[in-house]
């Protein structure tokens, strides 16, 4: 028999919106508590595609928690604490180019970031720990993530650069055509600091950017609306969850990637979970 604690825990976390509760199996709820305080909400832990999954939803169950105001600190050493070395981060976000249209599917390779504010490090105490961050995410996620989406009939979009802003607002016109003509591509507001934790924590993490709408800088109109957020994410949601488990599949279940080396030769000032 299995005992609790052994049942309580999971490879890969998804980190994204409430639609993706009714995809795992068996889910068994637990409650986390961290050093970083409490995460978004209770976690889902269950079982999909072969693989121990482990949900949360990013902005709490009743998106409850702004962008600015999520405990990215305590969701991903949550995670962590319940084995979770994986992190797929489904999200919605808008396009900086007319030619990633609402609906298409983003694997970004780079990361700006433009928030500020934000607890973005688990060392702030007791010794500086400088991590590379040149290349943000996971190369054998990414490559999972794009090989799924193209084999499920997506067209996605390879490569890019996801700017975060600090929100919870949009961009203005002319900050939207700044981003565009730096060559950046997509807009979000959740995508940084949850990279560069799950780095510090030597997670592989993989973004699957979903395009809800032309930044104000491109479109012809009247700008982004929240109401034109949620309705072109609930009308791709199901493809989405879909894409998700393929992914999840997918991941490489022996991680060969340089993710969890990261930390190697480093001495950190606490204890990692
Ligand atoms: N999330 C979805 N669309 C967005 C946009 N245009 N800007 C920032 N975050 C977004």
């Amino acid at each position: 028999s299995t005992s609790r604690e052994d049942a309580a825990s999971a490879d890969i976390g998804v980190i994204g919106g409430s639609g993706f509760y009714s995809f795992l199996d068996d889910i068994e709820e637990v409650r986390v508590e961290t050093p970083y305080g409490t995460p978004s909400d209770v976690i889902a832990l269950g079982e999909l595609a072969g693989r121990r999954v482990a949900f949360l939803p990013r902005h709490g169950r009743d998106h409850r928690y702004p962008p600015h105001k999520i405990p990215y600190r305590a969701n991903l050493w949550a995670l962590r604490s319940l084995g979770v070395r994986q992190v797929l981060a489904p999200s919605a976000v808008g396009s900086l180019t007319p030619e990633y249209g609402p609906g298409t599917l983003a694997v970004p390779d780079q990361l700006a970031d433009r928030t500020h504010g934000r607890a973005q490090t688990f060392y702030d105490e007791g010794g500086a720990v400088h991590l590379s961050f040149s290349d943000p995410y996971c190369p054998a996620g990414r490559r999972a993530a794009a090989d799924s989406a193209k084999a499920a009939g997506w067209r996605p979009v390879e490569g890019g650069t996801l700017v975060v802003i600090e929100g919870p607002r949009f961009s203005t016109r002319a900050e939207s055509q700044w981003f565009a003509a730096q060559g950046w591509t997509l807009v979000g507001m959740t995508g940084h600091p949850e990279a560069v934790l799950a780095r510090e924590l030597a997670l592989c993490y993989t973004p699957l950017c979903l395009v809800t709408d032309l930044d104000a800088g491109i479109e012809e109109g009247d700008g982004v609306t929240m109401e034109e957020v949620l309705r072109v994410f609930g009308e791709n949601i199901d493809r989405l969850r879909t894409l998700v488990a393929d992914v999840v599949g997918a991941l490489p279940a022996e991680r060969g990637c340089p993710c969890p080396r990261v930390l190697d030769g480093i001495k950190l000032p606490l204890e990692l979970p």
